[in-house]
């Protein structure tokens, strides 16, 4: 338990003696050659991993798993659970019949990063031994043992091999997060462990062995993690480890008829709770001084902030380094390192190595931070005391993205990282009077998203009765219906609510939300394929554009030569299209690198997000694939947009709203009222009838990524929502 201690912000008393151990940088290897650089670090990691307090009951939990089918393992986050167990189930022989150990994580970067570290600790290369699968990126190879995956990408799975027959092992990592998909997950695999017993039982019976076929590959598993061909094998019960780093196992253990729950003990360094005396109005301003404040006045030690999103640590990584500038020179030794999703990986493993001697880092990350991944050196911790998250009203059957409160449990987790190795102090950006009234726990995911996704595939998975399904905690009723309208309306389901054929299937297959799969496959009929599969890729991405706050002016006209008049969608199609173009030129004349090198240097002279812009065209590819392979026309629009805005109306009807007197907007089909985003190119057009993807909620309502449309397109294309009244 964290020691609790009050103070103010701005002026705060350290209140500590000294005696703190701080990390240590250890010297950077400068000279000597490669072979002992390696060497040592090989030492050092050997030496981190025995340290671990996981690694003191290594042998007890091997023989756990050996004895009970089902193991809930509940540790302090840092303990080594998500780096170490697999390794330990490895070498105690639960590969030995040619299965693999698979390890789910709610986050695409938990994934990436623990199987980096791992392949590391093993002395392998990654996607050898130790690989990871997340959607639209696929490390894995026939040899993988230790594979680590989003718990979203094991679902997919599962509708190519429901017996999910290459696995030996799976550990259902950070359950405490309650994702949405981790309660699917848990229902399905608690069946896929009962079929797979009645299998193996029979098959002994049979003396028969399972032999596994190739799948065509496709569904999302698909061109990611294509179940690879594997030698036949004979099928064995299939053992369960759920993973968490909350200490009441109870919840789990119930649902799991009373399964046993081992402990492993963590090591927790005393931490100094800081408050603000008054409420801040501004985060980001707070959390801007707050850093400075603790680079100039405290001892060494890196510092983790929480913030919401992309955005914000993009808005805040700026700030900071514009006033690094202006501090002496001997003040300016900071590196500051965002961590988010869809950064890509190389950057995401910066926040892991330790900071050169002098320097002190400055870590920006979402949630991820909170439980999935463990960063060393960190000392300090920032928490804004916010936390964005899904919400889905039934009433509307629009989801929105709203940034709310953490619990007491999140602001718990937030502040014990900062007592890993050493004592540390947590500076909350709120008063303590905040912290009492904040709920105990986040309520499950389950409780409050859309539940379409889900439904379409667990009805991929032959389960039709969604509100008959053993989940942990069930969704509400409303929302159910609520969803199953959606997909009923977008045509996934019959009248009997089965998947219907083929759109049905082909929307369960795509990797992606009903609404976006649904705008692809009517492309295909709209004639604009290539256009929609560009657009629902830059979609998935946040924030392509970025404007730095001292070039707003400039950042605006130069963002304006890609502006379509009709909409955001358009925009970003002409931003993708533009960016391509520059690439093809620049690749005939330089080497792939170059060009691609030139490319980042044209973003940035552009505003364009390089990071975003580079996901969004990975995405593409993936997807086109997915789609080829369905046998889906790719045909273009060439320069004529209606089809695409027609398209767009067709699949995203749901989500369109009509121009007020005062400007703002009414949703249709609940009569919200919203604005339209700041960041919107149509945000001073004011057009009659729009239709957006995002509804944003922060102090006011937003739509984000809007589009114009023809109000009659509606009745038209929508005709099972919407009728004309005249
Ligand atoms: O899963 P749990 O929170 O129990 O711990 P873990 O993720 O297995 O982390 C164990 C240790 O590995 C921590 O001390 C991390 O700092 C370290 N680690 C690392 O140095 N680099 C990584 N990429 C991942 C973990
Ligand atoms: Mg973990």
């Amino acid at each position: 338990m964290p020691s609790m201690a009050t103070g103010d912000r701005r002026n705060f008393n350290p209140n500590s003696n000294g005696t703190n151990k701080h990390p240590q940088f250890g010297p950077k290897l400068l000279n000597g050659d490669q072979k002992s650089d390696s060497f040592a670090r090989r030492q050092k990691i050997e030496q981190q991993r025995r340290s671990l307090p996981i690694a003191s009951v290594e042998k007890r939990l091997v023989e756990e798993v050996r004895k009970n089918d089902i193991l809930i393992i509940v540790g302090e986050t840092g303990s080594g659970k998500t780096t170490q167990l697999p390794q330990y189930l490895f070498n105690g022989g639960f590969c030995r019949d040619g299965g693999t150990i698979g390890i789910t994580q709610p986050r695409r970067v938990a994934a990436v990063t623990v199987a980096k570290r791992v392949a590391e600790e093993c002395g392998v290369e990654l996607g050898q031994k130790v690989g990871y699968s997340i959607r639209f990126e696929d490390m894995t190879s026939a040899s993988t043992r230790i594979k680590y995956m989003t718990d979203g990408l094991l679902l997919r799975e599962a509708l190519l091999d429901p017996y999910l027959s290459r696995y030996s092992v799976i550990v259902v990592d950070e359950a405490h997060e309650r994702t949405v998909q981790t309660d699917v997950l848990l229902g399905l695999l608690k069946d896929v462990q009962k079929k797979r017993s009645q299998k193996t039982l029979s098959e002994s019976n049979n003396n028969g062995t399972l032999v596994k076929e190739e799948n065509n590959g496709e569904g999302e598993g698909s061109s990611v993690s294509v179940v690879k061909p594997q030698l036949v094998r004979k099928l064995n019960p299939l053992k369960l480890i759920i993973m968490s780093a909350s200490l009441d196992a109870r919840g789990f253990s119930e649902y799991f008829g009373g399964a046993k729950a081992v402990h492993v003990q963590g090591r927790q360094f005393p931490v100094d709770i800081l408050y603000t005396t008054q409420p801040e109005t501004d985060c980001l301003d707070a959390a801007l001084v707050t850093i400075f404040q603790i680079h100039l006045e405290e001892g060494p030690g890196d510092i983790l902030v929480f913030l919401s999103g992309q955005e914000e640590i993009e808005s805040i990584e700026g700030l900071v380094r514009e006033n690094l500038k202006k501090l002496p020179e001997a003040n300016q030794k900071v590196l500051i390192l965002p961590l988010f999703s869809s950064l890509p990986s190389e950057k995401q493993m910066k926040v892991f190595a330790a900071a050169p001697v002098g320097f002190r880092k400055v870590i920006l990350a979402t949630n991820i931070a909170e439980t999935s991944v463990t960063i060393p050196g960190i000392k300090y911790v920032i928490d804004p005391g916010l936390v964005k998250v899904r919400s889905y009203s039934p009433d509307s059957g629009i989801e929105s993205l709203i940034v709310v409160k953490t619990s007491k449990a999140q602001a718990l987790q937030r502040s014990g990282r900062a007592g890993r190795e050493g004592a540390g102090k947590c500076f909350r950006l709120y008063p303590e009077s905040r912290f009492e009234g904040l709920d105990d726990s986040t309520i499950p995911e389950i409780k409050r998203c859309n539940l379409s996704n889900v439904i379409l595939q667990l009805s991929a998975l032959g389960v039709d009765d969604i509100l008959g399904f053993d989940f942990m905690e069930k969704p509400d009723r409303m929302a159910v219906i609520r969803s199953l309208e959606l997909l009923y309306l977008l045509g996934a389901l019959t009248d009997e609510k089965k998947l219907s054929d083929p759109i049905g299937h082909q929307m369960a297959r795509l990797p992606l939300e009903p609404n976006d799969s649904k705008a692809l496959i009517l492309a295909s009929q709209f004639d604009c394929l290539e256009e929609m599969l560009i657009v629902v890729a830059m979609l998935s991405v946040e924030s392509i554009f970025y404007a730095p706050r001292d070039k707003l002016e400039e950042s605006r006209t130069v963002i304006k030569s890609f502006s379509s008049p009709e909409g955001d969608h358009i925009t970003l199609l002409n931003v993708y299209r533009a960016s391509l173009e520059f690439l093809e030129k620049n690749k005939m004349e330089n080497s792939k690198e170059k060009a691609e090198k030139n490319l980042r240097k044209w973003c940035k002279d552009n505003f364009i997000n390089s990071r975003s812009l580079k996901h969004a065209r990975d995405i593409y590819i993936q997807i086109r694939e997915n789609v080829e392979r369905m046998g889906l026309k790719i045909s273009s629009c060439g320069d004529d947009m209606v089809p695409l805005r027609r398209c767009l109306a067709a699949a995203y009807f749901l989500n369109a709203a009509l121009k007020q007197p005062d400007g703002t907007y009414r949703v249709l089909a609940n009569g919200q009222i919203a604005e339209i985003h700041p960041t919107s190119v149509l945000r001073r057009a004011k057009s009659e009838c729009i239709i957006f993807y995002n509804l944003v909620q922060t102090t006011r309502n937003y739509v984000r990524n809007v589009t114009r449309i023809d109000y009659l397109w509606l009745a038209e294309l929508a005709p099972q929502c919407y009728a004309l009244k005249d």
